[in-house]
């Protein structure tokens, strides 16, 4: 059995046209570009828009149907882009507008679609209304759109509430009065550099009516809403409580005054009715860290936005009973709002699935980890991870590097390291540079291709070996796995677009389900088991042994994918 068919499935088109079928984001492969660290256009060791633009070729040649790229806009980047100065202009370090013109027009002719990341939870502490509100002190009418509060104690010294911020610390910074004197707190839920919006304000609400529709009017096709959950804050403030100040993702009554509050839906509403009016279904897909999938289900209703990243999906571990569970219960949660269920195994936020993976068998695998565990497991289970994840009912999400097969890197030196949650002691997170280390492209080269200077995190020794061109053409390399899979997976009729899974019998920490046409089988423990082969046999996540007919028993190897054809 090889990892690959032998003969490609007909039907796979080598048109560039758009895709016009209606609700082409049901089964969309969207692969999210991190603009720092895809490619670098001009040499200045951080990736840009130019770069992202002449790597195109290659993401419609890797298969996937869109783009989505993480925060371009003009930053300080105390948060890495996601504390934004001016929503309408590209930061200087990643090029112009016409760049991002350039690069839409060119997606599009390619076939690809676009998505663009919104961040409307918070502004730079250097947006001109930040800016402006601190600058005219207390009475100026530009507080009211951020969250300013007098302290509480004696002078004012301590923070108006219990809330923490997501990165560590108060969720609260002390501001100077114009004459020098202490004044009024705000809030910001991540960093201080990030004050969060006062979403009951209309001027914000209209602010970020408008900016939809700038990036509209520039052609993309689609949002991802950063803190989708978080815009809406309850009434007063009030405080969480010493036992639940952590319990960061809400409850499942939406219990939590910062996040998953009822009133965001009705933002959603309205920027649904502006998506219509464009042509060519733009969507908006939700990052909202909810407590259950059902909560996530309410962002998706017929009437709000389009798609929510399934995080319960990405924090299950690598256990057969698991997965099965949190596939059932997506599945189940998407039904009655008629939306995509998603999937998605990594991204910017989070350790790379193939080390989360790398740990002993049945180990949890916590979203941020140092530990590099075993790395050849790890990318064991990391292919097989995505082959199941590409065989899944609906819409999934692909993260630069994963196609490579990149491991997190976990031995940063603390001096490189740049993400503001590591200087945040206790924060949620803290270990995002791991995954956001440049990509590599060649065997050699200062940035093994990334760009023709150096690279802004540095990139291990190891990187040229699991460079673009050191893959290409290896059949058994996992570039070339995640290749095959998006080709079958677009070419096949019963892969992509539904809303149910057949499971079928199978032993303790096996999954074997099916869909019409269609078959996967995947072992998520350390020992190989037998099986009758469903049908013909398509693709392996490992290579192994000689490909079973229909019916004949054969060897599932351990932590390995496979998918047949019925
Ligand atoms: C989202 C982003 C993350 C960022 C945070 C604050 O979770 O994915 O990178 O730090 O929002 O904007």
């Amino acid at each position: 059995m090889t990892q690959h068919l032998a003969a490609p499935l007909s039907g796979t088109s080598d048109d560039d046209a758009p895709d016009h079928r209606p609700g082409w984001w049901r089964d969309a492969v969207i692969y999210q570009v991190y603009p720092r660290s895809f490619a670098d256009g001009n040499g200045d060791g951080m990736g840009d828009l130019d770069g992202v633009r002449r790597r195109l070729p290659y993401l419609r040649d890797l298969g996937v149907d869109a783009v989505w790229l993480s925060p371009f806009y003009a930053s300080p980047q105390a948060d890495a882009g996601y504390d934004v100065a001016d929503y309408r202009a590209i930061d200087p370090m990643f090029g112009t507008l016409l760049d991002a013109d350039a690069l839409i027009h060119d997606a599009h002719a390619l076939g690809l679609r676009v998505i663009v990341d919104l961040v409307p939870n918070h502004s730079s502490s250097e947006h001109d209304w930040f800016r402006r509100a601190l600058r005219e002190g207390p009475d100026s009418p530009l507080r009211d759109r951020y969250h300013f509060r007098p302290g509480k104690g004696a002078d004012g010294e301590l923070p108006p509430n219990d809330w923490e911020s997501v990165f560590g610390g108060p969720a609260w910074t002390r501001t100077t009065d114009p004459d020098g004197t202490p004044g009024d707190w705000y809030l910001h839920l991540f960093a201080p550099e990030q004050p969060d919006f006062n979403w009951d304000h209309p001027a914000v609400a209209d602010e970020f009516r408008s900016i939809l529709r700038f990036w509209l009017d520039m052609g993309v096709d689609g949002f991802r809403v950063d803190v989708a959950h978080g815009l809406v804050k309850a009434p007063g403030l009030p405080d969480v409580g010493a036992a639940d100040r952590l319990r960061l993702l809400g409850t499942a009554d939406g219990g939590t005054p910062f996040f998953d509050q009822d009133g965001v839906h009705e933002i959603y509403r309205q920027w649904r009715r502006i998506l219509d009016e464009y042509p060519g279904e733009r969507i908006a897909v939700a990052e909202a860290w909810t407590p259950t999938v059902e909560r996530t289900a309410h962002y998706v209703r017929p009437d709000e936005l389009h798609q929510a990243f399934n995080f319960q999906y990405l924090s299950t571990s690598w256990e057969g009973a698991a997965l099965r569970e949190v596939i059932d219960l997506s599945l189940a949660a998407m039904r009655p709002v008629g939306a995509p269920a998603t999937w998605v195994l990594s991204n910017h936020d989070v350790t790379r699935h193939a080390t989360r993976f790398a740990g002993p068998s049945g180990a949890p695998t916590p979203t941020q980890t140092r530990d590099p565990g075993d790395r050849t497991v790890g990318l064991r289970r990391a292919r097989a991870a995505t082959l199941l994840m590409l065989a899944l009912p609906g819409s999934a999400y692909v993260y630069q590097g994963e196609e490579l097969g990149l491991p997190d890197v976990t031995d940063l030196p603390d001096e490189a390291r740049q993400d503001p949650s590591y200087f945040r002691a206790d924060g949620q997170d803290g270990f995002r540079d791991g995954c956001r280390v440049p990509i590599p492209w060649t065997r050699e080269g200062g940035s093994y291709g990334f760009g023709t200077g150096g690279s802004w995190l540095p990139q291990p020794p190891t990187w040229g070996g699991l460079s673009v061109e050191a893959q290409t053409g290896d059949p058994d390399s996992t570039l070339e796995l995640y290749r095959s899979a998006l080709a079958i997976r677009k070419a096949h009729p019963g892969l992509g677009a539904g809303t149910a899974v057949e499971w079928r019998d199978a032993p303790a920490g096996v999954l074997s389900f099916t869909r019409p046409g269609f078959a996967c089988t995947v072992n998520t423990t350390g020992t190989p088991v037998r099986l009758p082969a469903p049908g013909r046999f398509l693709l392996a996540s490992r290579p192994a042994g000689t490909e079973p007919a229909p019916g004949e028993e054969f060897e599932l190897p351990a932590d390995t994918t496979v998918w047949w054809s019925l």
